[in-house]
């Protein structure tokens, strides 16, 4: 049996993945720092972690065992305006949308060489292709596109597959902290009109973590119902 660990999977889009995985008949590994709205159950186990913690992370990866498909879904984001960023929430989202996804990969990489195969996928965002008013979310999403690139680049002759996908607004406890004009604006710009359901982004994810070609790698899949903020 092959398992997932899914960072973020106490709540919103990791949850969702989480349960994905489950319905494909996968084992789970469900990251998170806060459970309390978890709710999945069957072939699952929680690790309760704070990806904060970036130099644990080794020690973390070397106790889980065998990961066959990693998925980089955890991320914080502030809707803190440019002139008045707090240095914690700064830190906190460089670490937990960037530095722990790096730091889980290369935790992960040897074993899935050593197995000539994995597939990793990361959580990136429509934020990634926009000056976006969250300055450090944007970044932190613009780096996991390059992240994917240059680890697709690094893992890729061994058979491991790393790609990404650029949710769009999606309904979670993170889409709904964002103040109504921005929800506003981007429903404008969707073809649908609406949010994704968390559900929608997890089946891309499963794709990607479970079933997409070996050709398929280094890419970031757009999965936004054409929500490019202005
Ligand atoms: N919701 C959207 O509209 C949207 C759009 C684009 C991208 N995304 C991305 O999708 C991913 C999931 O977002 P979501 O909307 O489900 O958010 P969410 O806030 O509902 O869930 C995020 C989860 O990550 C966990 N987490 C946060 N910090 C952590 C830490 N230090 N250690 C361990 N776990 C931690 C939280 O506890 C939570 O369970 C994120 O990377 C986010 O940036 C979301």
């Amino acid at each position: 049996m092959k398992t997932a660990l899914v960072t973020g999977a106490g709540r919103g889009i990791g949850l969702a993945t989480a349960k994905a995985f489950l319905g494909a008949g996968w084992r789970v590994l469900a990251l998170d720092k806060d459970f309390r709205p978890f709710d999945a159950t069957g072939n699952v186990e929680r690790v309760q972690y704070d990806l904060t913690n970036i130099a644990g992370i080794p020690a973390l990866v070397a106790g889980l065992g065998e990961i066959h498909t990693l998925v980089n879904n955890a991320g914080v984001l502030y809707c803190d305006p440019y002139e008045s960023i707090p240095e914690a929430h700064k830190r906190e989202i460089l670490a937990v949308n960037i530095e722990a996804p790096a730091a889980l990969i290369a935790a992960l990489a040897p074993q899935m060489v050593a197995r000539k195969s994995g597939r990793i996928v990361s959580v990136g965002s429509v934020a990634a292709f926009t000056g976006h008013p969250d300055l450090w979310y944007g970044i932190t999403k613009a780096g996991i596109l390059n992240l994917t690139k240059s680890w697709a680049s690094q893992l890729g002759r061994h058979g491991v597959l790393v790609n990404a996908v650029a949710p769009g607004p999606t309904h979670t406890e993170m889409y709904e902290q964002l103040p109504q004009s921005r929800k506003d604006m981007v429903s404008r710009t969707v073809y649908s009109g609406r949010a994704a359901r968390p559900e929608e982004v997890a089946a891309s994810i499963l794709w990607l973590g479970t079933a997409a070609p070996e050709y398929v790698n280094g890419t970031t899949l757009d999965c936004n119902n054409g929500s490019y903020p202005r």
